[in-house]
């Protein structure tokens, strides 16, 4: 990886900031996109102490706000001559309901519309790279729910689960519909579920869930460095070149949920994303 730039979407904490030592262990330069400077400054240390390389930067990025992605992918762009692995793996699950900054649900402005702004606007600089990568990180939670746009963009009753399974559908749904788009050139696109890793994610939860997660975390889940494991060999395996349009559960190439293949569902879901994120007109 000595010569290749990856791009970390919420690299400060959690499973993509164990992924970010891995990779600046394998010599890449690493750049953290993240909402919270001070926890990124941090971050970035903490990077280049663990993995011993100090070509890690941070980009600022809110993916709540349309804006803030349009101003990462441009400073980006100005900084670094390369993009060659983007690894989309911020995301969350919110307890209550809330907007975003351009008035669309906040799970889906963070899980999916800011990275599919944030793909699209860096996507000439991936076909540049001799082999480009994108990871988009999904959930096997994408299997909850049906993918019914209308209600779940904006549910009259808001249901954590539900909204973040429907979330991370729209990473596969965007996976596949993406990897057709690119299909002849050099970039591939593929979706991986991490495992259940004990996290900040976990850590996020409403009352009891999240004591019982705390307990059964330590005991059962599986360590950021391991959830972390399966996103690094996408970005990195040169076993895995030309691998793309792919679904990973972990390191296993697996089938994704029924929704996740219907091609109109792609197709509504892409529509609808370039006109919230008004790609077409200032892409
Ligand atoms: N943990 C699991 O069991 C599990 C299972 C399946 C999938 N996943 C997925 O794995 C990914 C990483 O989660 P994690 O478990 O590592 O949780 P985490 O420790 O909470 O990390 C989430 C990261 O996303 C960032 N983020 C959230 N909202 C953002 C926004 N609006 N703009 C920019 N960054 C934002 C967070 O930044 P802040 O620090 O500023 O909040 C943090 O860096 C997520 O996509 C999650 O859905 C996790």
């Amino acid at each position: 990886m000595q010569d290749k730039t990856v791009l970390i979407t919420g690299g400060n904490s959690g499973i993509g900031k164990e992924a970010a030592i891995a990779i600046a262990k394998q010599g890449a330069t690493v750049v953290i996109a993240c909402r919270n400077e001070i926890s990124a400054q941090q971050a970035v240390e903490d990077i280049k102490n663990a993995s011993g390389n100090t070509k890690v930067a941070f980009i600022k990025l809110d993916l709540a706000s349309l804006q803030s992605v349009r101003n990462a992918a441009k400073q980006f762009k100005q900084q670094y001559k390369r993009l060659d692995v983007l690894l989309n793996n911020a995301g969350g699950a919110w307890a209550t309901k809330q907007f975003s900054v351009d008035g669309f649900e906040y799970s889906f402005a963070t899980n999916h519309l800011g990275h599919f702004l944030l793909t699209n606007l860096l996507l000439d600089m991936l076909k540049q790279a001799p082999e480009g990568r994108i990871v988009n990180v999904s959930s096997e939670v994408h299997r909850m729910t049906r993918f019914d746009f209308e209600q779940q963009i904006n549910p009259a009753s808001y249901n954590q689960w539900k909204t973040y399974g429907f979330t991370k559908l729209c990473n596969v749904l965007f996976t596949y519909h993406l990897a057709n788009k690119l299909s002849g050139t050099n970039v591939t696109v593929n979706a991986v579920h991490p495992g259940v890793v004990n996290t900040n994610f976990m850590k996020k939860l409403p009352g009891m869930l999240k004591t019982a997660a705390s307990v059964a975390g330590s005991l059962f889940f599986l360590t950021p460095q391991k959830g972390a494991a399966p996103l690094v060999q996408l970005c990195t395996d040169p076993k895995l070149k030309g691998v793309t349009g792919k679904y990973f559960n972990r390191h296993k190439q697996a089938k994704s949920g029924q929704d996740s293949y219907n091609t109109q569902f792609q197709e509504l879901l892409w529509q609808k994303s370039e006109q919230m994120a008004d790609l077409k007109d200032n892409g």
